[in-house]
């Protein structure tokens, strides 16, 4: 828990970037509105350019202004707390000077979470820096570190940087983020499953025919090219966010919310994954992307893939699982479907053609946030069967309560050590594995070729194909409607 007395310092390495402008710096002034802060506190900035603290804070003028709540009177108090330390992530004594600066401002016992929002090539940088100045030492007060995705661009590169930030900082001060485990509909999926009785007897082999899960983009690479280019939609995507939310749906109940607890049942879970066959895979492209400014001519890089993998363990056995994900496709749409098996026998008459739409239950993620249950049902009047939802919104069961911020509620949870919702090192690496595995298997020549797409599809007809093969399709997003 936050100590109440003691300061608190949150240090934004990278401060005059996009992350820190569009979600930190929002997501902690509506902290301190909602009264969560500690009440003393700083937010430091520390980046290159050459602000005065006055610069900096305005910064941020558009961004908190649009936050529905926002308050002036508040934003002035918040804001009087925002300082900026200018400093070359490249140059120790520029970490000297930030030290003495905080010294000045903290007066005193001070804890301090440092967040590494820079561009990932100068994590080294930052770290050893860190490490060198003395700013990760524990010895008046806890010290803290948030590492933004990417975590790495294969397995070897993310061991590397975990050794770097090892030289820094031990596992119990790291806090890895991916913030798809900040979005309460993915917090939800534990609530779901565990604190009912009635879901989790039939969450498994026995009852599950498969299990769906996309998360699918309307935008495409904008801006990002730069970066986009060189990760793809398996590195981008699919190590992090799509992995956690399999794990988190396919995982054991475990006895407590501790953060080790829940982490280790996630990690049997990505150890448990067999061996991905090359041609249960699909990897596309959107029409136009190679024309993208920041994109290599003729670049392979992939922004859709779908998959299909198993779970070796006595829960999952042989129940496929089947994971996409794209850019450019059309609608953003975020939902983990788990389709139940039919039922043994039907006795009932029904219309010649007439096919049953098995049990189906519909997380869906975002947007329309809320829990869908599909069931049959007699159509009045007539013997034939049809399909109804029983359906949960967020937003018509809990009004106006709106849903926090994904960064509010992970900064929070870092200021009061709870590391649930951090990825942890043993998590990276699974994932990367998994990941390094495929991308390895697209190089071979007899792996499935690279495909197209047209922009505002679903996606190229080899992903339909995949499910097709398996008697299976897809669904239309959150909902199963296409409009
Ligand atoms: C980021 C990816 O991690 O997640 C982006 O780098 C992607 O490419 C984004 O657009 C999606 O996040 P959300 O919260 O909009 O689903």
């Amino acid at each position: 828990m936050i100590n109440g007395s003691q300061t608190n310092s949150i240090i934004i390495f990278g401060a005059s970037g996009d992350l820190t402008h569009r979600k930190l710096v929002p997501a902690l002034f509506r902290l301190f509105v909602l009264n969560r802060l500690p009440p003393n506190f700083h937010v430091i900035g520390f980046a290159r350019r050459p602000y005065t603290h006055e610069e900096f804070r305005a910064l941020f003028t558009d961004a908190v202004h649009a936050l529905p709540d926002y308050d002036e009177t508040a934003w002035a108090d918040f804001s009087g707390r925002v300082w900026y330390s200018r400093g070359d992530l490249g140059t120790r004594i520029d970490y000297d000077t930030l030290q003495s600066f905080l010294y000045g401002i903290e007066r005193g016992q001070a804890n301090r979470l440092y967040y590494l929002a820079t561009s990932p090539e100068y994590y080294d940088d930052v770290l050893n820096n860190i490490s060198g100045a003395g700013l990760a030492a524990e010895e008046d007060g806890w010290r803290r570190v948030i590492v933004e995705k990417p975590f790495g661009k294969d397995r070897a590169s993310a061991s590397a940087l975990n050794t770097t930030i090892h030289n820094a900082f031990d596992e119990h001060q790291v806090y890895r983020i991916d913030h798809y485990l900040g979005k309460e509909t993915v917090q939800n999926i534990l609530y779901f499953r565990f604190a009912n009785t009635i879901f989790e007897p039939v969450w498994n082999r026995n009852y599950v025919d498969h299990v769906q899960i996309t998360v699918a983009e309307d935008v495409d690479v904008g801006h990002r090219a730069g970066y986009y280019d060189g990760a793809g939609v398996m590195r981008d995507m699919f190590q992090n966010h799509l992995l956690q939310l399999l794990s988190l749906v396919a995982m054991e109940p475990p006895v407590s919310f501790d953060a080790d607890t829940l982490r280790n049942e996630k990690v049997k879970v990505l150890s448990a994954i067999r061996t991905v066959s090359i041609h249960d895979t699909v990897r596309a492209q959107y029409d136009g992307y190679p024309e993208t400014t920041g994109v290599a001519p003729n670049s392979m890089t992939p922004t859709y893939a779908a998959l299909k993998l198993y779970i070796d363990n006595w829960r999952w056995q042989d129940v496929p699982f089947y994971l996409r994900s794209g850019k450019a496709l059309k609608r953003k749409t975020s939902e983990i479907a788990i389709q139940f098996r039919r039922p043994p026998h039907l006795f009932m008459n029904m219309t010649r053609g007439k096919t049953l739409d098995p049990n189906l239950l519909s997380m869906c993620i975002q947007p329309d946030e809320g829990i869908h249950l599909r069931f049959e049902t007699k159509m009045p009047g007539a013997p034939d069967i049809h399909p109804m939802d029983m359906e949960f919104h967020y937003r018509e069961g809990y009004k106006e309560t709106a849903l926090p911020e994904a960064y509010e509620r992970l900064l929070l949870d870092a200021l009061q050590g709870d590391a649930a919702l951090f990825t942890r090192e043993d998590e990276i690496d699974l994932s990367w594995k998994l990941v390094d595995y495929i991308l390895s298997g697209w190089e071979s020549p007899s792996a499935p070729p690279l495909c197209l797409y047209p922009r505002g599809s679903w996606g190229p007809q080899e992903a339909d194909i995949l499910l097709f093969q398996d008697g299976r399709g897809w669904r239309l997003g959150c909902g199963g409607h296409d409009e």
